[in-house]
């Protein structure tokens, strides 16, 4: 399960460069595609120049920049040993699954994040009378993908007293924000910055639910907000309920807290009004 899994996840790598010199070469795709959250491999093969070699040999795999850029991982193969000790594993995401006996250092990262987002250098390193080494200098770029997921979705007041209400969602490729509800809101502005988009509704003129959706290629997500005008007493006094519900899960479940106030006579609700009351008077 856990091989098929890395399978489907991992690897457009398409192009293989190697490079060369006395007898040495590295084999490395130069871009591996890896989601958000999973795992990737990173595949790194390579030929020595010596006949036999069964002394210690260190793998080393580094980022950023080849020669000088920081390890993440590092292992060590004693004589003849088939198990490579890891010496260096970043935050422990990292692990060797090829051989290096087998002249194959290829890597495992766990639990993707955005920050992965690098290029990966391979070395490896003789030891013993031989002493020798050999690191790719072209690396694999790492590209990350990711289904949407809602970040925040809020209502909030303007400086003009109306309100909008924004969604913000990240996803690689940029998802597309869509927002519905009862309409007549017309204005909406939308910036994005690396993988995260945010799309604005201005000017929320009807109260009711709104639902923020971010699509792309890998799948969707949604979120919802609701908002609520009372004019209380003389009118003066516009207060505001919102919920905020991150992804459709807890929106049921706020739905139906929310039901059940309702029914109750209602102390969570008035709990919130004097909540947002005392942000007004602030203001
Ligand atoms: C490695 O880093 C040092 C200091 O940061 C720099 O002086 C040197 O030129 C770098 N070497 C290479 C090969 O990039
Ligand atoms: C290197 O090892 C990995 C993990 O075991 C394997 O998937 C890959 O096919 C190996 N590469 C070669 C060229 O044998
Ligand atoms: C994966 O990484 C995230 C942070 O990027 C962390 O919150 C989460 O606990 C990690 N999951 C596992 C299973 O290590
Ligand atoms: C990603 O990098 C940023 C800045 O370098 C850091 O603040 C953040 O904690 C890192 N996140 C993870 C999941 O490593
Ligand atoms: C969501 O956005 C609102 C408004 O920009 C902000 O006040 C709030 O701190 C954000 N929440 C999170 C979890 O980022
Ligand atoms: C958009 O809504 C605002 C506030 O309701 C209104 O003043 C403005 O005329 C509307 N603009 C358009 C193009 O409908």
């Amino acid at each position: 399960m856990q091989g098929a899994a890395f399978f489907q996840l991992s690897l457009l790598c398409i192009l293989k460069t190697g490079t060369a010199s006395k007898g040495w070469s590295m084999h490395v795709p130069s871009e591996v595609t890896g989601e958000i959250g999973k795992s990737v491999s990173l595949h790194c093969t390579f030929t020595h120049p010596h006949q036999t070699y069964d002394k210690t040999l260190t793998a080393i795999w580094r980022v950023k920049e080849p020669y000088n850029g920081t390890v993440v991982f590092k292992c060590v193969a004693h004589s003849s040993s088939n198990l490579c000790k890891t010496t260096v594993s970043l935050k422990n995401r990292y692990r060797l699954l090829g051989n290096p006996r087998q002249n194959n250092i290829s890597l495992q990262i766990d639990n993707l994040s955005w920050n992965d987002s690098n290029r990966y250098f391979c070395r490896v390193e003789f030891s013993g009378d031989l002493h020798d080494k050999f690191e790719s200098r072209t690396g694999i770029r790492l590209h990350l993908i990711a289904a949407p997921r809602i970040v925040n979705i809020s209502v909030q007041a303007g400086e003009d007293h109306s309100f909008h209400a924004k969604c913000t969602a990240e996803g690689e490729p940029l998802p597309t924000l869509t927002w519905a509800g009862p309409l007549s809101s017309n204005i909406t502005s939308v910036s994005s910055m690396s993988y995260q988009v945010t799309k604005e509704l201005r000017h929320l003129t009807h109260d009711g639910r709104y639902t923020c959706t971010a699509i792309n290629s890998l799948g969707r997500a949604d979120g919802a907000v609701y908002f609520y005008k009372y004019k209380a007493g003389s009118g003066s006094w516009i207060l505001v309920l919102l919920f905020v519900a991150l992804g459709i899960k807890l929106l049921a479940l706020l739905v139906i807290l929310g039901i059940g106030a309702f029914w109750k006579g209602v102390p969570f609700l008035r709990l919130q009004e004097i909540q947002f009351q005392s942000e007004s008077a602030q203001d």
